[in-house]
């Protein structure tokens, strides 16, 4: 037996942990729970569970259709975005070939494009940026496809819409570049990207969804793809005929209607980031300004075990030495019960 040199090489994800006794706020989820009517929804939809899932995802598709205002041709519902760019590579990249990225960014785009034997090409991050100009630098003539995560996991920064538009414009435009807008619902910027308008103007750009995280349903895995139809059914060839289950499109749809939970989460998301990020600066901890739902900040101590010894204090976050950023963490907005806690540990370990 011979293991594929692509797969060897690669390295396993982390994931954010779970650690007994300790409230996780390292996985950038919803603090307030999944959706009441996406409960209902999954209930509802148990008696069906016999039945294999529309493969088309029709109901959900058309749903996001209207709240996208673009064809349901346009759109490619996924076991999760991260099987989103998983079908992108599987379908438009090989050996042979490359995409462009970053290193301190979300790793999937790199297993994604690795798993079908292409080279990711990566430059770091500008102060805690995505380099836009340092991307366009490294495209070359076997370059397919670029990734973009905006705002960035695990920085919460972002880049305007007038710098993605200027970047799409010198892309070549037989490269596909994946804007993946995982954290845009919680984006409260002015200048933050309009990705519906970029869509109509770039045929090459697709755009990537979750409702991991607004929406609370991380553990169904449903996210999705916008873009130009030609592109996403030569995506969804790849696709296997059942990937999003039953329960995951019935809680994903009654999501989509649930206002007062998406209102309730975005409120305690802003008026958390606001709080936290007031407090990290009156104890003089460098974090970045964030688009998202956490935020990331810098931990100067000496404490070995630091994470075990934070998370054996209630809270867990996420060390980001796998992101290439050591002594930097990532905290996720929690209750302001959580937030209040986690501030009382950095207090005791950073002293
Ligand atoms: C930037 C980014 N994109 C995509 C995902 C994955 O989303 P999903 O749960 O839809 O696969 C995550 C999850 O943490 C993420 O941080």
């Amino acid at each position: 037996m011979k293991l594929k040199a692509n797969i060897a090489s690669m390295e396993a994800y982390v994931p954010g942990k779970t650690i007994p006794g300790a409230v996780k706020l390292s996985s950038n989820e919803n603090p307030l729970g999944p959706s009441p009517k996406a409960v209902k929804a999954i209930r509802e939809a148990l008696a069906g569970i016999h039945r294999y899932p529309d493969g088309a995802s029709t109901t959900l598709k058309t749903s996001l259709s209207r709240l996208w205002d673009v064809p349901a041709e346009g759109i490619l519902v996924a076991n999760g975005s991260d099987e989103v760019f998983t079908l992108l590579a599987a379908a438009w990249i090989g050996p042979g070939e490359n995409a462009a990225g970053t290193r301190e960014t979300f790793s999937q785009y790199r297993y994604a494009v690795r798993l079908f034997g292409a080279g990711m090409h990566e430059i770091s991050l500008k102060d805690g940026s995505y380099d836009l100009n340092g991307m366009l630098d490294i495209i070359d003539r076997d370059t397919r496809m670029v990734f973009l995560c905006n705002p960035n996991n695990p920085t919460g920064t972002y880049r305007t819409h007038r710098q993605i538009a200027d970047f799409l414009d010198r892309v070549p435009p037989d490269v596909i570049v994946v804007l993946d807008e995982a954290y845009a619902d919680f984006a409260d910027e002015a200048d933050f990207p309009d990705s519906r308008a970029l869509l109509n103007q770039y045929p090459n750009l697709v755009v990537a969804r979750t409702f991991s995280k607004l929406y609370g349903l991380a553990g169904l895995r449903v996210g999705y793809a916008i873009g130009n139809p030609e592109l996403i059914s030569g995506t969804d060839r790849a696709s296997m005929p059942f990937n999003v289950n039953n329960l995951a499109q019935a809680a994903a749809l009654a999501a989509l209607e649930d206002n007062e939970h998406r209102e309730a989460t975005l409120k305690l998301v802003q008026t958390e980031k606001a709080f936290f990020s007031t407090e990290l600066t009156s104890r003089g901890i460098f974090h970045y300004p964030t688009q998202a739902n956490f935020v990331c900040f810098r931990l100067d101590t000496e404490i070995a075990d630091l994470w075990e010894t934070i998370a054996g204090r209630g809270i867990a976050i996420r060390d980001l030495k796998s992101f290439g950023l050591p002594r930097m963490a990532r905290y996720t907005f929690g209750t302001r019960k959580n937030n209040r806690r986690l501030l009382e540990i950095l207090d005791e370990v950073n002293t």
